[in-house]
């Protein structure tokens, strides 16, 4: 497991938005709701669309696939609406020295 740096702080706004990032070779998308920072796979599960497309609604701390609006909760990466019914990956994140960094096997 290693951390790598995923994006500045800046670029991450606190709210709905998603940003999609390449980060170890893969595609991750980033959130942020109440200061907290999320890492998940930026593919859903039902159809492979990229998530970082998609709008965080912070009450719920989920993501919203914006195809056929399959979400996902952000801390686990478990559908809580169908037509998903895979979990997508979620991986460990922080913000350290203005950045946002994700842990990736
Ligand atoms: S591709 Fe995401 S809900 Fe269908």
């Amino acid at each position: 497991m290693a951390w790598v740096k995923a994006a500045s702080v800046a670029e991450l706004p606190d709210g709905n938005a998603v940003l999609g990032v390449e980060a170890a070779g893969r595609r991750v998308a980033l959130a942020r709701v109440d200061g907290e920072v999320y890492a998940f796979a930026d593919n859903c599960s039902h159809r492979d669309f990229p998530l970082s497309v998609g709008e965080v609604d912070a009450a719920s701390c989920t993501v919203t696939c914006e195809w056929h609006g399959a979400a996902f909760d952000l801390r686990t990466g478990e559908p809580t609406c169908p037509p998903a019914f895979r979990p997508i990956a979620v991986y460990p994140a922080k913000v350290e020295d203005g950045a946002v960094w994700i842990e990736v096997s």
